[in-house]
């Protein structure tokens, strides 16, 4: 496919995928709205139609919980193909039905974005965004440490992860009982979690739906509670926006400052010295994981510096061994699994981000390395959920709304023209 196809592909999945307002991950395999999803799609819808892409966001939020959470699924129709529905979350704190934990708060800096070019659109999701990270603060950083946990690995958005699997042990998976996973029904197991994990996935939504999804109690008693490089990133950059965004609209930004000097104060506690890489930290234990991760990378784009050149170094130590960049996962560990999810396979958004934050810290060679390489999987192997850094082939579901969106967001057509 030439370039302009790739484009015009890339916004027939997004229209296809849009469901009236919110857009859908792909068909079959996940089938309502995801948090992080929707907001890469409205960067894509951006390029082509900007009322749409603030809509994917306004929905998004339609979905918020009286305490500031915004679910990271919100099930808008009945759609009992899907395990686990919103029968098995019974979270029914919100407006909407909807699950009952997060996802990485990136929505502040597609807004910021948006905002460029309609800043009175922006004003009233401001308090909404706002509220979203202070529940961050409060409900997944109780001590004040500026590092944010993740509750549950769905929440974390990078579901298999190997930095899961120890602080997983704690979880007691003795009454899950029998259940019927989807998922393996639709995509081939092996890219899949194993069932292992899907028996902690579950136990952990026991547990909130046991306590009514009382945030506090989660926080101090839920058997997983593990500081994660990803979420923290994510949010110190979000906040940075966000205080730009409020900055533009007059409104004060004291409170929001605070929360940033409290997160880059906080920042190192995730540096593992051993692993010399920013390290997911069980704040159960105490332990950091092992190894790196593609968020050991996010460093940058959420504005800390003072490690840059171990990050740039990781960054080589990491390419030595895959073809194309950034694997999600260490591929130096044992664990290194290229075809699995989350502990090795490329993904298109993680990409983007972890370029935009080397490219504001002068490491354009890095940024253009890993532009190219997103161009290169999505041109050969087409717009699939993610990808094997050894191989190139396409993983996971097919015709995926993010992999679509970065497409047009990044504008990759610019890399492939200069390729064919
Ligand atoms: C998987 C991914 C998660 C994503 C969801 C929908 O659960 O791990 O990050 O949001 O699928 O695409």
């Amino acid at each position: 496919m030439t370039a302009m196809d790739l484009a015009s592909r890339a916004r027939q999945i997004l229209r296809d995928n849009d469901q009236g307002g919110y857009t859908i991950p792909t068909a079959g395999l996940y089938p309502y709205q995801w948090n992080w999803d929707s907001v890469f799609v409205s960067m894509g819808f951006a390029t082509f139609d900007s009322d749409r892409a603030w809509r994917e966001i306004e929905t998004l939020f339609q979905a918020q919980w009286p305490d500031g959470m915004v679910p990271h699924i919100v099930f808008r129709v009945d759609e009992p193909s899907y395990f686990p529905g919103p029968g098995v979350w019974q979270a029914e704190k919100g407006p909407l039905p909807s699950s009952g934990i997060s996802q990485p708060p990136v929505a502040a800096t597609a807004v910021l974005a948006l905002a460029e070019h309609d800043l009175e659109r922006a004003r009233p999701l401001l308090p909404k965004l706002d509220a979203w990270h202070r529940w961050y603060h409060a409900a997944r950083d109780p001590d004040g440490l500026g590092i944010i946990a993740v509750t549950h690995p769905w929440e974390s958005g990078r579901d298999n992860l190997p930095d899961w699997d120890a602080p997983g042990d704690a979880i007691d998976v003795s009454k899950v009982g029998d259940y019927t996973r989807r998922d393996t029904a639709l995509v081939d197991a092996e890219m899949r979690p194993k069932k292992k994990d899907y028996d902690r996935y579950l136990a952990l939504v026991q547990f909130g739906r046991d306590c009514g999804w009382d945030q506090h109690h989660i926080a101090a008693n839920n058997p997983f509670f593990v500081a994660d490089v990803g979420i923290t990133a994510i949010l110190l950059r979000a906040e940075r926006d966000l205080a730009r965004l409020a900055q533009k609209l007059g409104a004060p930004t004291d409170a929001i400052e605070a929360r940033i000097a409290r997160m880059e104060a906080g920042f190192d506690r995730l540096w593992n010295a051993e692993a010399g890489a920013y390290c997911s930290l069980d704040l159960r234990s105490g332990q950091h994981a092992e190894a790196a991760t593609a968020a050991s990378f996010l460093a940058p784009y959420a504005g800390i510096a003072q490690r840059k050149a171990a990050v740039v170094d990781l960054l080589g130590a990491f390419a030595e061994h895959v073809t194309y960049m950034v694997p999600s996962f260490d591929p130096r560990s044992s664990h290194f699994d290229h075809q699995r999810y989350w502990r090795g396979p490329v993904w298109a958004m993680v990409n983007w981000m972890i370029a935009k934050g080397l490219a504001e810290h002068g490491e354009d060679a890095w940024a253009a390395r890993i532009r190219t390489d997103t161009a290169r999987l999505i041109g050969t192997s087409g717009f699939a959920e993610y990808f094997s850094p050894v191989t190139g082939e396409g993983l996971g579901g097919g015709t995926f709304s993010w992999t679509s969106a970065i497409w047009l967001a990044w504008n990759l057509d610019e890399i492939m023209e200069g390729a064919v």
